[in-house]
């Protein structure tokens, strides 16, 4: 089955064709961060105009890429929330228009239930039942799987997503948008113990997650550094953050996946991109005696092969929408409400 699957909820407009939820036959994405770098994050009415201009080449280029007829597209996916809401309607538009050009099926993809499946694509053996790390630049969730459409949140955050908490700091230390990456790189020339920062906890809730008394307590640290003119080692105070965050992160996946017997942990989205939090995952996971399954760089941000990927999972348990489809800012993940 092939599907044709669109991404646009954010800054990045992406098409792909994807074969039995498990193989890229070509993904064309087109990111807008230079459009939005000068204004330190994203203009939601800059993304939505940019989505309108790119998104039929795009798919265009998608098809003479992969030298099919169209007639060969058997489906349409797409990513209709959670997301900036003038920014989805554009993906949700077109691939409604696409699906009742082409004359077949409509597919409601969770972007981050896309997230996760990118792991799908990545590693072949993977299935369900799995924990799943899910960080982006605007969620974090602790997911269990317990099959392709049947999940549940576990722990979420209250407050900010890590990844805004990483574009958060890098924009006070001047590092621009995107500022994971820029973050990232910095860290790996500074100590993670020169600086103490919060690690919250949520009491009873021992799945959920805070970031934004870390974010707080860096951006103190660096006015309090540029009011005094005092000492402040940058690269360090990333490599304390980072540190920070991992500690957020990756205990409560292991324990998660303890709790729920799982034996695989999966992490998804685009601070699953973080070396760091890479590397803590990977020593936690092999002293926790679990498989765990991280996806390539190219396959952690957002990509439209991803929404092909659960598309084809959604599509085999009947999750297909009519022609009033619409799209939403947000929408819980583990929610079943597919009679529309
Ligand atoms: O998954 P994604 O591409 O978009 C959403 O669905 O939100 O995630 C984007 C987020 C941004 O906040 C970006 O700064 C962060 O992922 N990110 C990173 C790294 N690369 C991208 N965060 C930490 N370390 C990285 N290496």
């Amino acid at each position: 089955m092939i599907i044709l699957s669109v991404e646009s909820t954010c800054d990045e407009t992406a098409v792909a064709l994807v074969r039995d939820g498990r193989e890229v036959l070509t993904d064309q994405i087109f990111s807008q961060a230079r459009l939005h770098a000068v204004y330190g994050g994203v203009v939601p009415e800059i993304a939505s105009r940019s989505h309108v201009e790119v998104i039929s080449q795009l798919a265009d280029r998608a098809v003479a890429a992969v030298g099919i007829s169209k007639r060969e597209i058997d489906a349409v996916a797409v990513s209709y929330a959670p997301g900036l809401i003038g920014a989805v309607l554009v993906g949700v538009s077109f691939a409604k228009g696409a699906a009742s050009a082409l004359g077949v099926p409509l597919i409601p993809v969770h972007h981050i239930r896309g997230h996760m499946a990118a792991n799908y694509l990545a590693y072949p053996e993977l299935e369900p039942p799995y924990v799943c790390l899910a960080i982006s630049g605007g969620n974090s969730l602790i997911v269990h799987v317990r099959d392709y459409t049947d999940m549940e949140v576990l722990g979420a955050t209250r407050d900010d997503a890590a990844g805004e908490c990483f574009d958060k700091v890098a924009r006070v230390l001047g590092l621009g948008y995107p500022g994971g990456k820029p973050v990232d790189e910095l860290a790996k020339t500074g100590d993670d113990r020169k600086y103490t920062l919060p690690v919250a906890q949520v009491e009873g809730r021992p799945y959920d997650m805070s970031f934004s008394g870390l974010k707080t307590a860096v951006i103190n640290l660096v006015h309090h550094a540029s009011q005094t003119g005092g000492e402040l080692d940058r690269a360090s105070l990333c490599a304390s953050f980072q540190y920070a965050v991992s500690q957020a992160l990756v205990p409560r996946a292991i324990a998660a996946a303890r709790e729920t017997g799982c034996v695989r942990l999966v992490a998804a989205g685009g601070v699953a991109a973080n070396s760091r939090i890479r590397a803590d995952l990977t020593a936690a996971a092999t002293e926790a005696g679990l498989t765990l399954y991280i996806p390539p760089l190219s396959l952690c941000g957002d990509n439209a092969a991803m929404v092909g990927a659960q598309g084809y999972y959604e599509f085999l348990a009947g999750h297909t929408a009519g022609s009033g489809l619409n799209a939403r800012a947000s929408l819980e993940l583990d929610r079943d409400d597919w009679e529309r």
